[in-house]
C-alpha cells in the first residue's frame, strides 16, 4: 500500500550487521546442479490485494490466464482503502469492507490460491489516522465484538478453506499501531487466543512486522518472547523485504533462528507477506527476491504499491489496463511466467559475495534452467555452474545455452515473451563452467537453458 512508503524509507539504516555464515562464489553467484532442495513450488507467485472487486463475488475482469500461466499461490487482502472506513466507524462501514474481502477470498480460491485475511484492515487501519485501536485504554469491549463478528461473517461465508489469519500488519511501524508496544503484545495474544477457540484449524500468520528480524531488534525480540510465554506461537511466522536496507533472507534468516532459540520456539514456515520496494519491482530485482525467497523455502507475497482502487487491480503491477476491462501483460508478468515453467527439482545456489546478484535454477531429467538477476544495480557478475555431471554432461568439453532476455518497460509497458538470444557455446573443464552476465540495464534479467546427455 503506498502509505507505508513514507515509513520503509525513514528506516533505511538498521542494515550494516553481521555477515551471514553462507559460502558464496567470490566474483559472482554459483548453482550446484549436484545438490537437489526440493521440489520447485513457485513459493514467490503471489501478492497482496491486486484482485478487482465485485460485490461479494468472484472477480473475472483480468483474463484467466494472467493468473494461471504465472502459477499464482496466494494473495492477502481486507478491503483497505474502498469506500468505507471499517469497524472503527461501526458496523454497517465494516460490512463494505467485508465484502471487498469476500469478493476477493472468492477470486483467490477460484484458482486456488491461498488466501491470508488482513484483520487490521477490517478494523479501519490502513495506514491513515484513525481514533481508536485494540485495547486503547484497557478497554477490550470493541476488540471482542470486532473479532466475533469477523469469525461469525468468516462462518456464516463458507471461508474456511485456504484462509489465513493475517493478526495484525507492520504493527512495528507507527503507520499501523501508532500505540506502545506492550499494548499490540496485548492485542496479539488475545486475538490468537479467541482465533484458535473458535477456529482451531485455522491457520495464524504473524507478526508481518515491517521491519525483518534482525538480532537487536527488540520488537521482535519482546514478540518471540511474548508468543512464547502465552503458547501463542504463529502456525506461519511472517515478515517484510522491503528494500535493500532491509538486507535479505541470506541474512535475516540466520538472525531469526538465532534470536527465535532463544525461547527454544520451532521451525515452522515462513511467509515474506510483502517483498520489494516499488524500485524492486522489475525483472531484475524479481529474480533477486525469488532466490533469497527460494532458497530458505519461503512464501512471498509482492508488495502492492497502488492506492485506492489502483491497490485492488493489476495483480499488483503484473499487468497493465488503461481502461480496467482490458489487461496486457508487463516485463515482469514475462518473469513470472518464465518461473512458472521452472518445473522440477531446485538445485542449491549461492549470491555473489556483495549480495547484489542472485540465480535460481532448476533441473528437470538433464534439462537446466537458471535465472539470473541484480539488486537494482547494473554490473557484470559470472555465475559459477557445478556438478555437470549430474545432468549428463562429461566433466570437459563444450557447452551450449540458450539465453533469454527479460526487458522493462514500467509498470504500465507492455512487454512480449522474453527475447530469445540465440544459444552460446562455451568450453569447460573439471565439471565446472562460468557463465558472464553483463546486463543491458539495472533491471533486465536473463535465463539460461542448456541440456545434458541421458
Ligand atoms: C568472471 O570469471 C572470469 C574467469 O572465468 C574472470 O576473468 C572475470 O574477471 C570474472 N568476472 C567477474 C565480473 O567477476
Ligand atoms: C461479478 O459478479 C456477478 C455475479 O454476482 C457476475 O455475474 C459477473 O460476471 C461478475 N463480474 C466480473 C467482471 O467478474
Ligand atoms: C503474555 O502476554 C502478555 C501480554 O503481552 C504479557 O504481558 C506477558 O508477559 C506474557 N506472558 C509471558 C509468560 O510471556
Ligand atoms: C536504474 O536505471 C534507471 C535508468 O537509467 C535509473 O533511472 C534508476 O535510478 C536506476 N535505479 C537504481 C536503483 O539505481
Amino acid at each position: 500500500m503506498r502509505s507505508t512508503a513514507i515509513f520503509n524509507l525513514l528506516l533505511s539504516s538498521s542494515s550494516l550487521l553481521e555477515a551471514a555464515s553462507i559460502q558464496r562464489a567470490a566474483d559472482g553467484a554459483s548453482v550446484d546442479l549436484s545438490k537437489a532442495t526440493g521440489d520447485a513450488k513457485f513459493l514467490a507467485s503471489g501478492w497482496i490485494y491486486g484482485f478487482p472487486d465485485n460485490g461479494t463475488s468472484v472477480d473475472t475482469r483480468i483474463p484467466a490466464n494472467y493468473i494461471t500461466d504465472i502459477k499464482f499461490r496466494a494473495t492477502r487482502a481486507g478491503g483497505a482503502q474502498t469506500p468505507t472506513r471499517g469497524w472503527i466507524e461501526g458496523q454497517k462501514s465494516y460490512l463494505g469492507r467485508f465484502q471487498s474481502t469476500l469478493s476477493n477470498y472468492r477470486t483467490a480460491r477460484k484458482y486456488g490460491g491461498t488466501f491470508i485475511l488482513l484483520v487490521h484492515d477490517l478494523w479501519g487501519a490502513d495506514g491513515s489516522s484513525i481514533p481508536l485501536y485494540p485495547g486503547d485504554k484497557n478497554d477490550w469491549a470493541q476488540t471482542d465484538a470486532f473479532l466475533k463478528q469477523l469469525v461469525s461473517d468468516i462462518k456464516a461465508n463458507d471461508m474456511l478453506d485456504g484462509l489465513v489469519l493475517d493478526i495484525w500488519n507492520e504493527p512495528d511501524i507507527d503507520l499501523f499501531w501508532p500505540r506502545p508496544w506492550d499494548q499490540y503484545l496485548s492485542y496479539y495474544v488475545r486475538a490468537h487466543n479467541y482465533f484458535k477457540s473458535q477456529l482451531p484449524t485455522t491457520l495464524i500468520s504473524g507478526p508481518s512486522s515491517a521491519n525483518a528480524p534482525g538480532v537487536n531488534d527488540a520488537k521482535w525480540k519482546a514478540w518471540l518472547k511474548s508468543v512464547s510465554g502465552n503458547k501463542t506461537i504463529p502456525d506461519i511466522y511472517s515478515w517484510h523485504q522491503i528494500g535493500d536496507w532491509q538486507r535479505e533472507p541470506d541474512r535475516t534468516i540466520p538472525d531469526f533462528k538465532t534470536i527465535k532459540a532463544v525461547h527454544n520456539m520451532p521451525d515452522l514456515p515462513i511467509d515474506i507477506n510483502e517483498y520489494a520496494w516499488p524500485s524492486e519491482q522489475n525483472p531484475a530485482n524479481t529474480v533477486f527476491y525469488i532466490a533469497q525467497l527460494e532458497r530458505y523455502n519461503l512464501r512471498g507475497l509482492r508488495a502492492n504499491w497502488g492506492s485506492g482502487s489502483g491497490l485492488h487491480d493489476t495483480l499488483a503491477n503484473l499487468v497493465g489496463t488503461t481502461d480496467k476491462k482490458t489487461y496486457y501483460p508487463n516485463g515482469e508478468w514475462q518473469l513470472y511466467k518464465y518461473y512458472a515453467n521452472m518445473v522440477g527439482t531446485r538445485v542449491a545456489t549461492t549470491a555473489s559475495a556483495d549480495r547484489k546478484f542472485d540465480v535460481f535454477a532448476t533441473k528437470s531429467g538433464n534439462s537446466v534452467k537458471i535465472i539470473a538477476g541484480t539488486r537494482s544495480v547494473k554490473a557484470a557478475y559470472n555465475i559459477t555452474i557445478t556438478g555437470l555431471s549430474s545432468v549428463g554432461f562429461p566433466d570437459s568439453g563444450s557447452l551450449s545455452a540458450r539465453v533469454y532476455r527479460f526487458d522493462w518497460a514500467g509498470a504500465n509497458g507492455k512487454v512480449g515473451a522474453p527475447v530469445d538470444l540465440g544459444t552460446k557455446t562455451f568450453t569447460y573443464s573439471g565439471g565446472k563452467v562460468t557463465f558472464n552476465v553483463d546486463p543491458a540495464t539495472n533491471s533486465t534479467a536473463y535465463a539460461y537453458e542448456f541440456t545434458g546427455k541421458s
